[in-house]
């Protein structure tokens, strides 16, 4: 069975169940702020098994693009030493939402693995929680007794909390679980202690946990029951796919074979040859995956939180092929076996190919020359701690060529370890909590606000708010709750902050770039200032309130305005960006893709995917092609359609956005196409002007616009002209005529410089005359040494040139003391005499005399040195010198 086949059997299994088979999520996770990345299949369903959410399904089967490379799950350091270890993954899993629990679990899990997969029934192992005191759990007797259906006593463990209590994160859904194992044969055990559940070699191979959702984990520790029992399964599609095909590894798959053949042909190493070798070319193939369904996901390499674990893992991979001996740019083309192999199950990779090439050959390059400078530094390192006699790499330095050399953690711990070195962790862990640190303050996802208590029961209390202002910025609705900082309330007066959430609003709340509405609600005897407008991850619309006169109550009337010269103002914004991405794409290429942006009432900024910065041409073109489009004042139209039909009229969807199985398209004519929830103008001819401000680079391979709309345009122009006029009345010319006149005044500029050159030396080498009692004759060669006063080391040459010219055969050495007290040197000799005297050795040997370096040519040199009171002596011995 191929891995496509054994994905496919999972969920038609499920399916036949009555599960609702569910597409993999983004690997970044939607509207949740504690998790970097998705890293298992239950995250998807995370606000339904909190019954914060309520679907039209109880129960769920899906193949989930999982990617553990930081946080609580965590397997990037293992990755390439053991056969079973991955940052990407897919779990397959189903899931129960308060339907079913363990018995069926149990059975669903015994039946797919023994009926379907015909995996020996002599084989298989069971583990359940043991209990924990500390929880409030005995031992799982349920699940003992289900198993004991279809298992002997022996084959069922009991394992502690470490083993079977399974939890997202730090907070949210967890509870005890029990695992199915498999006995792949004494000539895997790790020896003759190995034991099921014990051990984590591969004999006794886990395969499949099934969590029995119990709990919430609150911030503070403590366990919340959930509102219903719920169950969360998973089991890695690699490691199923390994034992179904018999092969020692994952690393051995089918999926994995087009990958690692594409590794082998690039490095002429074949996999299963040498170890250490081997360790490189499954790294490749694992990171080498994982960044490619990263960068398909919208994530880009950047310093801080996924864009840094994403340049983890590229850069490791880049390392190790520099261990397999490549040196040119190679994860495209691994990329390419990535494709090849898991295309068909995920379009998406295939769709974005050119982005995930351009995105990868970026940061292999920019991070090429990082490699060699930081491989120098680090054997360095590495020599002096030898020569130390230290075998233990210290924290310090692994954060200095972290830091200042941009050397990925892993890469200098992977290297230490090559080299038999003890890592410092203690000075490690507290550099990765800063680093952590660093990465959370700066992890913030916008347009969601981290839900409170307070709303979380409304949400789960099945309460949404329905959002009218698509079509209207007025509307009547009832206050359905008043929150504060003393959570929920049912009233407040005036000088109150309070959060207001009402049945409907034609407030937009922040998503999706576009900023929430501002406005005015009002009711009997009491106005309330909504300063913003948010969206919580339940659909609940909040309004940010101050209470301006009187006093509110929940359950009375209002009348809520949104401020329309704003809206207006950001839907003429919202709109440019979509004919913008339009045009984009159809100047630059199908690469361009939206990665962000800010839609405000006074100006927006779009971020994109392109390798290189804008030419002022092709920024022009961009802006005419933009107006064009506005001028054709064609209609935008929305419609609330489904993904699938959206997608198939090619609709633009942008990264990492949950799109439910309703969706709406906003279409502008019949050439613009997108998946928004935002508000917009009737007709691109309400945008008005438009006017591109400035175009700069956000992050490799990633380019900034920010522009203009509407009157703002308008007032951009005005600015720029009254600039253009007062500059000209300036020059007393006309703004046509202003290029002409700075042009003239450029040039009378330079030759009044060169007047200006002309009279100074002419001053200065009155200073003295060439008059015979300064100048000496040596050998026949008239010399001249002197110190004299000059401001800079240009006045002193050209004091030389012009004394060389009088004196029309010599050598001409002057020197003057600097005001800050250094000296300064030059030596001319004419051209009839440098092949006797060379102007550069003469001034070398002077500077040195005064403390400095110096040198130059055989007709001209210059120098100098700090010690400006001894210029006089050194002036004084070129006589000698020159006799010499
Ligand atoms: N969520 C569970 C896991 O990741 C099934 O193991």
């Amino acid at each position: 069975m191929k891995t496509a086949e054994l994905r496919k059997a999972f969920l038609e299994y499920f399916k036949t169940n009555q599960h609702t088979v569910v597409k993999s999520s983004s690997l970044v996770p939607h509207d949740d702020p504690t998790l970097l990345f998705t890293t298992a299949g239950m995250v998807q369903f995370k606000r339904a098994l909190l019954g914060e959410e309520k679907r039209d399904y109880v129960r769920a089967t899906s193949s989930q693009k999982c990617m553990r490379a930081g946080g609580k799950h965590n397997d990037l350091r293992n990755v390439g030493r053991t056969a079973r270890h991955h940052t990407f993954f897919e779990m397959l899993g189903n899931f129960s939402f308060g339907d079913y629990f363990k018995k069926e679990a149990i059975l669903f899990g015994w039946e797919f693995f023994t009926d379907h997969l015909q995996l020996p029934k002599d084989k298989l192992y069971a583990s359940v929680h043991e209990g924990d005191e500390e929880m409030g759990l005995g031992v799982d007797q349920e699940a003992l007794e289900e198993w004991a259906r279809y298992l002997p006593q022996e084959r069922i463990l009991t394992l502690p909390t470490s083993e079977n209590f399974w939890a997202m994160g730090d907070t949210g859904p967890c509870g005890p679980c029990s695992e199915i194992l498999i006995d792949q044969g004494e000539h895997m055990a790790c020896g003759p202690e190995c034991e099921p559940g014990v051990c984590d070699c591969d004999r006794f191979l886990e395969l499949w946990n099934l969590v029995f959702m119990q709990f919430n984990r609150k911030e503070d520790g403590t366990m919340e029951p959930l509102p219903a029992p719920s169950i969360d399964t998973g089991a890695g599609l690699e490691r199923i796919a390994a034992v179904i095909q018999k092969v020692p590894s994952n690393y051995d798959i089918d999926i994995f074979q087009d990958i690692i053949g594409v590794i082998e042909q690039i490095s002429g190493h074949s996999h299963g040859g040498d170890p250490n070798k081997d360790v490189s070319i499954k790294v490749i193939a694992d990171h080498g995956r994982a960044a490619t369904f990263l960068i398909s996901d919208g994530v880009m390499p950047s310093n801080e939180g996924r864009g840094y674990v994403l340049r983890r893992v590229i850069r490791r991979a880049v390392r190790h092929g520099r261990l397999l001996g490549i040196e040119e740019p190679f994860l495209p083309r691994v990329a390419e076996g990535v494709l090849a192999a898991m295309s068909d199950s995920y379009p998406d990779i295939a769709k974005n190919k050119s982005y995930i090439q351009m995105a990868l050959t970026n940061e292999e390059k920019s991070f090429s020359a990082t490699l060699d400078r930081g491989l120098g530094k680090l054997q360095e390192e590495v020599d002096k701690l030898t020569k130390a006699g230290s075998k233990v790499f210290p924290g310090d330095t692994i954060f200095k060529l972290y830091d200042t050399y941009g050397f990925p953690i892993d890469i200098i711990m992977d290297l230490a370890r090559d080299q038999d070195f003890e890592v410092d962790e203690e000075g490690f862990d507290h550099f990765m909590e800063e680093q952590r640190q660093r990465s959370r303050a700066s992890f913030k996802i916008s347009g969601v606000m981290e839900t409170s208590e307070a709303l979380q029961q409304l949400a789960a209390q099945g309460v949404t708010t329905t959002f009218s202002g698509h079509d209207r910025t007025e509307d009547q609705s009832v206050i359905l709750a008043l929150l504060t900082e003393d959570g929920a309330v049912n009233e407040v007066s005036e000088g109150q902050r309070v959060e207001v959430v009402c049945e409907r609003t034609p407030f937009y709340g922040e998503a999706g770039g576009q900023v929430g509405d501002t406005g005015r609600m009002s009711g009997m005897g009491f106005t309330l200032e909504v300063e913003t407008t948010q969206r919580t991850p339940g659909d609940v619309l909040v309004h940010v309130c101050e209470v301006l006169q009187g006093t509110v109550k929940v359950g009375e009337e209002v009348t809520l305005a949104v401020d329309g010269e704003k809206r207006k103002a950001t839907e003429r914004n919202h709109t440019a960006t979509h004919i913008l991405h339009y045009v984009l794409r159809s100047v630059l290429g199908d690469h361009v893709k939206q990665q962000g942006s800010y839609v405000g009432p006074e100006y927006f900024r779009f971020d994109f995917s392109h390798g290189e910065a804008l030419s002022s041409e092709q920024l022009a073109r961009i802006e005419k092609l933009v107006t064009q489009r506005i001028i054709e004042n064609e209609d935008l139209t929305a419609q609330i359609t489904d993904i699938e039909t959206a997608t198939a009229e090619g609709a633009m969807a942008l990264f990492g956005e949950k799109y439910g199985d309703q969706v709406r398209m906003v279409a502008i004519g019949d050439y613009s196409k997108e998946l928004c929830g935002g508000t917009h103008s009737h007709h691109t001819g309400d945008i008005g002007p438009f006017k591109i401000t400035s175009e700069s680079s956000v992050a490799a391979g990633i380019r900034r616009i920010e522009a203009l709309t509407g009157t703002g345009a308008l007032e951009y122009f005005q600015n720029q002209e009254k600039t253009l006029k007062e500059t000209a009345a300036l020059l007393k010319t006309a703004p046509h005529a202003l290029a002409d006149r700075i042009n003239k005044l450029l040039l009378q500029q330079k030759e009044l410089e060169k007047e200006v050159d002309r009279v100074k030396a002419q001053a200065m080498s009155r200073q003295f005359g060439p008059s015979s009692q300064d100048i000496r004759e040596i050998d026949g060669v008239k010399v001249l040494s002197q110190q004299v006063t000059a401001a800079s080391p240009k006045d002193l040459r050209v004091m030389v040139d012009n004394l060389r010219d009088q004196i029309k055969s010599g050598v001409v050495v002057l020197g003057a003391e600097a005001e800050d007290g250094k000296a300064m040197l030059i030596c001319g000799v004419t051209d009839d005499l440098t092949d006797r005297f060379h102007a550069g050795e003469i001034i070398k040997q002077l500077s040195a005399k005064v403390g400095g370096k110096g040198g130059g040519r055989h007709d001209m040199a210059q120098g100098g040195g700090p010690d400006g009171e001894r210029l006089q002596k050194a002036l004084g011995s070129v006589f000698k010198m020159l006799e010499k």
